[in-house]
């Protein structure tokens, strides 16, 4: 067996809950769901990481600005703290440059990425997941026994069909579902039935589709005030139980 295997469990050890934003699709938000979370529950007083597991199209640091900062080595690898937040993501290693990674080499990658980073205390460590159900999805469900996921959808039958797989997925490696959050919901637009009512998850609430989202990317103190940030925060006092 992988010695690194050993080593993962004891890693997440000072953790308390570690959640991993997922959906399947591409583009419903689950990178913007993961930051936003991250920085929402450290503004509410939480001790928070955020890891980045989406090696071909990593998106968090656009999103909280991180910028010139790289980890510390010390008995493995240390997440910078980027505005109060425990930040891990391959773009420290990466840079701009695209990773040419195949098959074996997410998996690699993943365990590596896992077996050195040596997270503090935390209440919450947030992982955002890549889309689609492949090597990275179902490693993180084999390494990373107490996780438990947030799915992102929305209402276009191509989302929820992808969802329901997902969902199953996460069930059969008997992991919790916390639940389903709606994101870039149009307001006025009604719709006759909510489709995420029925696919066999709490539903947790939704997120506007927030116009001043775009041009606070990278400014969290901008990103506190957007409306996003309000429905999230909302969705998380909604839902203390599961939280
Ligand atoms: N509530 C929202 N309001 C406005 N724009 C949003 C909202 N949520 C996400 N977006 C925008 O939608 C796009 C997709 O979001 P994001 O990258 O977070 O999705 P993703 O699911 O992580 O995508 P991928 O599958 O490629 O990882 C981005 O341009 C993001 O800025
Ligand atoms: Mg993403």
């Amino acid at each position: 067996m992988d010695p690194r295997f050993s080593v993962i469990d004891s890693r997440f050890s000072g953790i308390n809950k570690i959640i991993a934003v997922s959906g399947g699709k591409g583009g419903v938000g689950k990178s913007s769901v993961s930051s936003m979370l991250a920085l929402v529950l450290k503004d509410m007083g939480k001790s928070v990481g955020l890891l980045d597991l989406d090696f071909s199209g990593p998106s968090d640091h656009l999103i909280l600005g991180v910028e010139d900062v790289f980890p510390k080595e010390e008995k493995g690898i240390i997440p910078p703290n980027v505005n109060g937040i425990e930040f891990m993501s391959i773009v420290y290693f990466t840079g701009k440059n695209p990773l040419p990674f195949r098959g074996e080499d997410y998996s690699n990658a993943i365990v590596e990425l896992l077996a050195i980073t040596r997270w503090g205390n935390l209440d919450y460590l947030i992982i955002d997941m890549p889309p689609g159900i492949n090597d990275v999805a179902l490693d993180v469900i084999k390494l990373i026994k107490r996780i438990e996921f947030i799915m992102v959808g929305n209402q276009s039958k191509l989302t929820i069909e992808t969802l329901k797989k997902v969902i199953q997925m996460s069930k059969e490696s008997k992991k919790k579902v916390i639940g389903v959050i709606e994101n870039m919901v149009i307001s006025g637009n009604d719709k006759e039935e909510n489709k995420l009512l029925s696919i066999g998850v709490p539903f947790l609430g939704e997120i506007d589709f927030d116009e001043k989202y775009e041009s606070s990317l990278g400014n969290v103190d901008k990103l506190l005030e957007t409306k996003f940030a309000k429905d999230l925060k909302n969705i998380i006092s909604l839902n203390t139980g599961l939280f």
